[in-house]
């Protein structure tokens, strides 16, 4: 996936563009381009690198920066290396269109040959290149303008993309469109000037009107006129329809954080309070979720819940499991999208299928919810980000209001999608009559004191540095966890392999000894989650079997533990709660030990090696 940012006003364009590729560096960050045009030319910079590579070129030439009108583009590559070559915008072969290009073309091969034979030449490796190209070829024969070149190019395309296409002969337009990657244009005070980005972050102290391409809609982006919207497969006009933002420029900044990572660690007690306010009314003993009471009757008749997520999200998918099959006692699967989409499964209208994504933009999800639906399946959506393709693809659902999630690493949507997912659990149970009125309670009066909970965990972080930097150089690690911890354990592992990259695993804690117990030795440090309730004295006896073979032992357990405390090199303890919630609190060690752990190996936090955001390609 890859970010774009661009501008089209009266203002500089070049900085707006920058720092907006700087917020969206998220999206990918192995080069990086930006393409201004000062009235008359055309300047394009581009390379290899971070943002502030491609500002390091522009600093030198003050001339590469001027103009009210210009493209830019973080990458994260897919058709060719990240090289100066292969980084976007890429130019037609006459060198009047440009494009900047989020996604793949999947027939760019067929597309490139057929240009070749027209007498096209190519410069990069890139999918890119083919389509602006073709969008000069077809321009070219057809005999028209730049929209209705790029509405029948791509009608010949398939795959994904949301792009931003300049033509120097028009230089107040540009023209945008989307399918399967997301595009936002800012419009700013009587269509003085617009900004077009792949979310709204870029614009954010501009404008608070935006518009949101649909999937195969296109927009022809002019000054001084209102924006127009239309099908790119019959051309047809539709109702352009302006969203109010909600986000806040704060929310898109450090605020004082060395990382984001760790800003959005120390988010959490809010982002669990926001995602349960006003949905969780504990002194009336209710939950509220339109996207579930609306459809209540679908849930409670529902044969099965059917899970589909990636990464993170299909951890907190797993906790998802032990809570609907605990509380509401309906049957769930939980499964890789990935997999899921590929491998014909059995769907019936009769299965719910919960789709959770922090960016709601994840391609194997968005696949799996597509072919949930086609098999006439109800498809419920967790995502976090508003407006998102998941959030929109699916019929109903519930957002996880965290907050935007800027490191690369999940962390805050993590836990609110466990809140989230225990307030459904919940709600169905008390429906259903699998809980009792007493539990019930209990739960939510339990639930409203996670967040200090949390907070309480936070104040612990000297003491998780201190177990970080022994164990920081560590080369092997193993997590273990049972229970409702099990998915924490396969977290906490994902969490330090991904910004560390110390190889880590996670295991259900009974399943070392038919395996993994092979590793342990003195240098293998072993991260336990032995938490009072649920298994304690059965992960006791896997902790005894590891101090045996002279494992390092980092046991998280509940607030005064004696037993484990002996046993332990280190122990963390968390405070008292219900073991169907004990997730919310026993990943936030493994969240502050990652952090940690990679600081101090000089890793790079926020953007670890080869990582996006969200992966909009398969
Ligand atoms: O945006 P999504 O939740 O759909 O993303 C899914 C995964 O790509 C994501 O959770 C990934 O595993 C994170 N880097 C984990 O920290």
């Amino acid at each position: 996936m890859c970010g774009i940012s661009g501008y089209i006003g009266n203002k500089d364009a070049y900085p707006i563009i920058i720092n907006g590729l700087k917020r969206l560096e998220y999206r990918g960050y192995d080069s990086a381009g930006v393409l201004m045009y000062d009235g008359a030319e055309i300047n394009l910079s581009k390379t290899k690198g971070k943002v502030s590579a491609l500002e390091e070129i522009t600093n030198k030439d003050p001339k590469r920066k001027e103009g009210n009108i210009g493209i830019g583009h973080t990458r994260w590559a897919t058709h060719g290396v990240p090289n100066d070559l292969n980084s976007h915008p890429h130019l037609s072969q006459s060198g009047d269109l440009a494009i900047v290009h989020n996604g793949i073309i999947e027939n760019y091969d067929t597309l490139r040959k057929e240009l070749i034979s027209r007498g096209y030449t190519f410069q990069s490796d890139t999918d890119t290149e083919v389509l602006v190209n073709l969008i000069e070829e077809v321009k070219k024969q057809e005999k028209c303008k730049l929209g209705k070149a790029v509405q029948m190019a791509l009608t010949q395309v398939t795959g994904a993309y949301a792009i931003a296409v300049f033509d120097k002969k028009k230089p107040n337009e540009i023209v945008v469109a989307k399918l399967g990657s997301p595009i936002a244009i800012g419009i700013g005070k009587n269509n003085k000037e617009f900004f077009i980005a792949s979310d709204a972050s870029p614009f954010i102290e501009f404008t608070k009107n935006a518009v949101y391409l649909e999937d195969e809609e296109m927009a022809i982006i002019k000054l001084g006129r209102d924006i127009r919207v239309r099908k790119i497969m019959n051309d047809l006009q539709i109702e352009t329809s302006i969203q109010e933002l909600q986000l806040s420029l704060e929310q898109i900044e450090k605020g004082g954080y060395d990382h984001f990572m760790i800003k959005e660690i120390h988010e959490q007690p809010k982002a669990i309070i926001d995602t349960y306010r006003g949905r969780m009314l504990a002194d009336q003993g209710i939950i509220k979720m339109a996207g579930v009471d609306d459809n209540l009757e679908k849930f409670l008749n529902a044969e099965r819940i059917i899970i589909v997520a990636c990464g993170t999200s299909w951890h907190a998918g797993l906790v998802g499991e032990y809570l609907f099959e605990d509380m509401a006692r309906i049957p769930v699967e939980v499964e890789y999208a990935s997999e899921f989409r590929y491998r014909n499964p059995i769907i019936s209208s009769k299965d719910i299928v919960i789709a959770i994504s922090q960016s709601g933009e994840t391609a194997d999800t968005l696949a799996a919810i597509k072919l949930a639906k086609s098999k006439g399946a109800f498809v419920f959506g967790v995502c976090n980000v508003v407006g998102s393709s998941i959030a929109r693809e699916t019929d109903a659902g519930a957002y996880t209001h965290a907050g935007p999630e800027i490191g690369v690493a999940s962390t805050k949507a993590f836990t609110t999608q466990i809140t989230v997912l225990s307030l459904i659990a919940l709600k169905l149970a008390k429906a259903k009559g699998t809980l009792s009125n007493s539990a019930f309670h209990t739960y939510l009066q339990k639930m409203q004191l996670i967040p200090s909970k949390v907070e309480k965990l936070l104040q612990l972080d000297e003491k998780v540095k201190e177990i970080a930097r022994v164990y920081k150089d560590a080369k092997n690690c193993l997590y273990l966890g049972r229970g409702f911890n099990f998915p924490v354990a396969l977290e906490g592992a994902l969490k330090l392999k991904e910004i560390s990259y110390i190889h880590a695993e996670g295991y259900p804690a009974a399943e070392m000894k038919h395996g993994p117990i092979a590793l342990i030795d003195e240098n293998m440090p072993i991260f336990v989650i032995a938490t009072n309730k649920g298994h304690y004295d059965k992960v006791v006896s896997n902790i005894q079997e590891i101090k045996s073979r002279s494992g390092k032992i980092i046991a998280i357990v509940t607030e005064g533990d004696v037993t484990v405390k002996e046993i332990a090199d280190h122990v963390i303890e968390i405070p008292e709660t219900e073991e169907a919630l004990t997730p919310l609190l026993t990943t936030i060690p493994f969240q502050l030990l990652s952090y940690h752990i990679a600081v101090m190996l000089d890793k790079n936090v926020d953007q670890p090696r080869n990582l996006a955001k969200s992966v909009t390609v398969e």
